[in-house]
């Protein structure tokens, strides 16, 4: 087998850069060294940067449902132009991943999409949905086997969403204790149902800013403590999804130093927008848990620097322009696009340049290249079993080649999504994607199969 060399280039990993050639043969790294002396083709990579594939745990690909608005083949192709290489779907689509037959669908669908690996969700909104995962959990034939080694974890909804998948509340100690039983981890949106059906009574404003006080902090931080409660109750590893809010840090580092076995996740969106957004990107931003004021965005961004949050997702969740630009915008759907703009946001803040147009008063938070593959690469997989690594020798990995100094314009008209816009549209960015090297696609690693 041929070899290959990257030459010059600096690899990125969690905790340090190197400037390192690396050697891949066969769709794997052979060698990492200073200087590799045997090859058969090289290509000089000097003065870019070398991540590993990202992979994002959150996103919503709409299939089977709405391909109108997203596919597995045109998320995973925008996924990759913007350096995440795995994706976790949702399963909010329609038919929604509450039983086998639509979980083998999804796996089925998958096996056509070359551009990036996915991952599936297991939907639970009532005990017939446990029953059927039970069923995929105790199939030992090699079908079984292999949609098992789709399954990144089961999601729950506190209150509805965008598909109306809403627990049932007297199912929740089940569900708990069915993922601790099966070393499943749990994933929960996290918005009380009874606040946010008050606040949403109480709303007397038709502007699209009510939305974030139809759906209030204090309404996460109310679900927050209850699945808290929960996953303390039964020894389940909790991920609280899209984390939103400086009271929702709060309860998470707290739960941390108590020893519950809790993870969470911050959405692009919620790190870079901000209430002062809804003047100008009106319904575009609509999504929920909602965009929040300033100083829950400064929160997140300290809970990324000292350990309390652990990955940073995108909650790819496109619609289509026509569905935003409803009449009545507090009635447009929620979601926002971002699987392509992720890395590019994050490498401008790792680079010191706060890319918000709006907000040249803003100092950009200390952040750091390293900390991308952590949140992005590191994290995701020890918490999903997601068999990502990063740039090591032996490994099959797949190689994000990018140019830390490029300034670009991010424009919805070029990038990959089906829905076509962007709500960072006339961004500029420093730092773009220039190459992906797919690794050969593997899909045999959940540890614990
Ligand atoms: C998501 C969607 O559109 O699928 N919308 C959103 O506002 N985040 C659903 C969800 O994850 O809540
Ligand atoms: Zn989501």
């Amino acid at each position: 087998m041929s070899s290959l060399l990257f030459q010059g280039g600096t690899i990125v990993a969690g905790d340090r850069t190197t400037k390192d050639d690396i050697l891949l043969r066969d769709g794997a790294i052979e060698e990492i060294d200073r200087f590799v002396e045997e090859y058969d083709a090289v290509d000089d990579i000097s003065g870019k940067w070398v991540f590993p594939g990202l992979a994002d745990c959150h996103v919503h690909f709409r299939e089977p449902g709405f391909p109108e608005k997203e596919t597995m083949k045109s998320g995973a192709l925008a996924a990759r132009a913007g350096g995440v290489t795995l994706c976790c779907d949702m399963p909010n689509t329609d038919p929604p991943t509450v039983t086998t037959e639509a979980f083998a669908d999804k796996v089925r669908r998958a096996q056509s999409v070359t551009d990036g690996a996915l991952r599936f969700f297991f939907g639970v909104r009532e005990a017939a949905h446990l029953e059927e995962l039970a069923h995929l959990l105790a199939d030992d034939t090699k079908e079984g086997r292999h949609l098992r080694a789709h399954l990144c974890g089961v999601k729950i909804y506190l209150d509805h969403s965008t598909g109306n998948q809403r627990v049932d509340p007297a199912l929740l100690d089940a569900v708990f204790a069915f993922c601790a039983a099966h070393e499943l981890t749990l994933v929960a949106h996290c918005e009380d149902p009874e606040i946010n059906a008050q606040s949403a009574l109480q709303n007397t404003r038709m502007n699209i800013a009510a939305h974030s006080l139809i759906r209030p902090s204090y309404s996460e931080m109310s679900a927050i403590k209850t699945v808290l409660a929960l996953a303390k109750t039964h020894g389940t590893h909790l991920h609280i999804a899209h984390l939103s809010t400086e009271g929702g840090v709060g309860l998470i580092r707290a739960a941390k130093a108590e020893g519950i076995a809790v993870t969470c996740e911050v959405a692009t969106h919620h790190l870079f927008l901000s209430t002062d957004d809804y003047e100008r990107l009106g319904a575009l931003i609509k999504v929920n848990p909602p965009i929040r004021s300033p100083k829950h965005r400064t929160a997140l961004w300290q809970g990324i620097k000292d350990g309390v949050i652990d990955c940073i997702v995108t909650d790819h969740a496109p619609h289509t322009l026509a569905e935003k630009n409803v009449a009545e915008p507090l009635q447009a759907p929620g979601g926002i696009p971002g699987v392509e703009t992720m890395l590019p946001l994050l490498l401008s803040v790792a680079a010191g340049k706060w890319p918000h147009p709006a907000e040249p008063h803003v100092s950009c938070p200390p952040f750091t290249y390293e900390d991308i593959v952590r949140l992005c690469v590191v994290n995701p997989n020890r918490i999903f079993h997601l068999g990502v690594s990063e740039i090591e020798e032996d490994k099959a990995v797949d190689l994000v080649i990018v140019d830390p100094a490029k300034q670009w314009t991010i424009r919805g008209a070029e990038l990959r999504t089906q829905c076509g816009w962007t709500p960072y549209e006339g961004w500029m960015v420093q730092g773009k994607v220039e190459r992906v090297i797919r690794r050969k696609e593997d899909v045999g690693r959940r540890t614990k199969d």
